[in-house]
């Protein structure tokens, strides 16, 4: 039997372009309060007592990575990332082949969401595991419009049963790795990993999260993650 309370790795895809953000240097690698969002991300990860270790899938011949072997006394791995997310987070649940079982859990996590909290990575794991999949989301607070090709609005959908995915994610690896390979084979292009688990005919508990765990895509997102990131001192 797969153990349910041990520390689980997590796969980290960050071999994103940041094509949104523009600039440069690509946005993980970006300072926030005082050091590469990235590691801020890996450290928040690294330091949670239920994370034993860290996948994290760069762009080929990444120049900006810094190298780290470990990290608050974790192992932490690199690999090959793809084209899309979705590839890189296969990439990052292949090389850890021989590491992780199949039958047991992984979570994967966005390097561009440098605040995420402990609190909320503990009770995903605690609810996800006991679910057998399940993903971080904050139910949608706003009026959502349905708009025309124009850009004029058609009519206003239900709010109701309507979240925004957040990461962390967790799925047993064979399993995520089935769902994302068959997406693929499908031609599906797959955003998230509970879409992927969703295409395979699954369910994932949505655990709500806090809203502060905002992926940084632009320059304003980099703005909030600081004073969020600041604020925590
Ligand atoms: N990512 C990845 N491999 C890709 C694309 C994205 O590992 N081929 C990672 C990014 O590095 C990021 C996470 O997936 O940590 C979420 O992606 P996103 O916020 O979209 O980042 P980018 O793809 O870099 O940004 P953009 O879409 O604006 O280019
Ligand atoms: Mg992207």
């Amino acid at each position: 039997m797969p153990s349910t309370d041990a520390a689980l790795w997590c796969v980290v895809p960050a071999a994103g372009r940041g094509t949104r953000f523009g600039g440069g240097m690509p946005k993980q690698y970006l300072p926030l309060v005082g050091r590469p969002l990235l590691l801020r991300t890996l450290e928040r990860l690294a330091a949670h007592p239920r994370i034993a270790g860290l996948m994290i899938a760069l762009t080929a011949g990444d120049p900006h990575w810094p190298g780290l072997a470990s990290l608050h006394g974790k192992p932490v791995l690199t690999c090959t990332g793809g084209g899309e997310r979705a590839d890189s987070v296969l990439a990052g649940l292949h090389a850890l082949d021989g590491k992780v079982e199949n039958d047991n859990f992984v979570l994967v996590h966005d390097a561009a969401r440098p605040c995420v909290r402990g609190d909320d990575i503990a009770r995903l794991i605690d609810l996800g595991v006991a679910a057998g999949g399940a993903l971080l989301a904050t139910p949608l607070r706003d009026t959502l419009k349905r708009a025309d090709a124009a850009g004029f609005s058609l009519a206003t959908e239900p709010r109701e049963a309507r979240w925004r995915a957040l990461t962390p994610q967790l799925f047993r690896r064979g399993e995520l790795v089935a769902a994302l390979e068959s997406a693929r084979a499908a031609g599906v292009a797959v955003t998230d990993e509970a879409m992927a688990m969703e295409c395979a005919g699954f369910k994932p508990l949505l655990v709500e999260g806090a809203e502060s765990n905002i992926k940084v895509t632009t320059p304003a997102d980099m703005m909030l993650a600081e004073f969020l990131l600041g604020r925590e001192g």
